[in-house]
């Protein structure tokens, strides 16, 4: 049997949003593969995909592999380098390996990592990539906000980026999709404004979208300044120049 090394995206939460060929895969590899930010830590990933796992006829065996969230560079690499290893040397004995993601695997995703390495270290390694439903499109469809149409330019921001580029980037754009969003949206309002957003503009602000404790608010940018906004890493906004009145749910 050729091993292989899979990269499975398995959509943003909602166990009804994993394609049909993810959980033929799931079903079929000799093992899945689980990040984790430590190790005792409980993998979301993991618990989406339990009940496919569940109806294997044979178990599949679960490989959970920790990044932890750091930003020392070396330390980060000598671990996407340990992991790299220990997927290489199963394929080598001809073992198929799915490496779950959440949402699409090439979306913002430690798989980029882990698969930039193997592919550098280990050419020899054959790879495939099943894509899966991003949180991006998951949270537009929620809101029912359009992400895109005609000549519109969409453009995703993670929000702790730099104030001054998400300035620029805010200039050029007709729709801004903030990415881990919710602890910093509120001071990112002025910088919209300042991008010539205008009071009416659109937001859409969607917490755990398809997973327990969803939340959906659309207003405009006026009202977002007066939500209250916990701060949940699984939070995006969507903010559309066109007006609320266009875009009300
Ligand atoms: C590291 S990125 C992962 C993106 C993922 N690979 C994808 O394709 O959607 C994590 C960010 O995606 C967004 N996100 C992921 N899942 C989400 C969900 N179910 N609801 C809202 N936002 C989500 C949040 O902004 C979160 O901080």
């Amino acid at each position: 049997m050729v091993g292989k090394f899979i990269g499975v995206g398995i959509g943003p939460g909602d166990p009804e949003l994993i394609t049909v060929k993810a959980v033929k895969t799931l079903k079929l590899v000799d093992a899945v593969a689980v990040p984790k930010t430590h190790a005792d830590a409980p993998s979301m990933a993991l618990s989406l995909i339990k009940h496919i796992l569940e109806e294997r006829m044979k178990p599949a065996e679960v490989l959970e592999l920790v990044f932890p969230m750091t930003k020392d560079e070396l330390e980060v690499k000598k671990l996407w380098a340990k992991n790299a290893l220990v997927i290489a040397e199963k394929v080598e004995r001809g073992k198929t390996i799915a490496f779950i993601t959440l949402g699409d695997p090439l979306f913002y995703s430690t798989f980029i990592y882990l698969f930039q390495t193997i592919r550098q270290k280990y050419p020899h390694v054959a790879l495939e990539i099943i894509p899966g439903v991003t949180s991006l499109t998951a949270c537009a469809a929620r809101a029912q906000i359009p992400l895109a149409e005609r000549e519109e330019v969409v453009a995703i921001v993670p929000s702790d980026l730099d104030f001054k580029l998400i300035e620029e980037t805010s200039g050029h754009a007709d729709t801004l999709v903030f990415m881990k969003c919710a602890h910093r949206f509120k001071a990112i309002i002025p910088i919209l404004r300042k991008a010539g957003f205008t009071e009416n503009a659109t937001v859409a602000l969607v917490r755990r979208c398809g997973m327990p404790g969803e939340a959906v608010t659309v207003g405009s940018l006026t009202d977002a300044e007066g939500w209250v906004i916990p701060e949940d890493y699984f939070s995006m906004a969507i903010v559309k120049r066109s007006e609320f009145t266009i875009n009300r749910r």
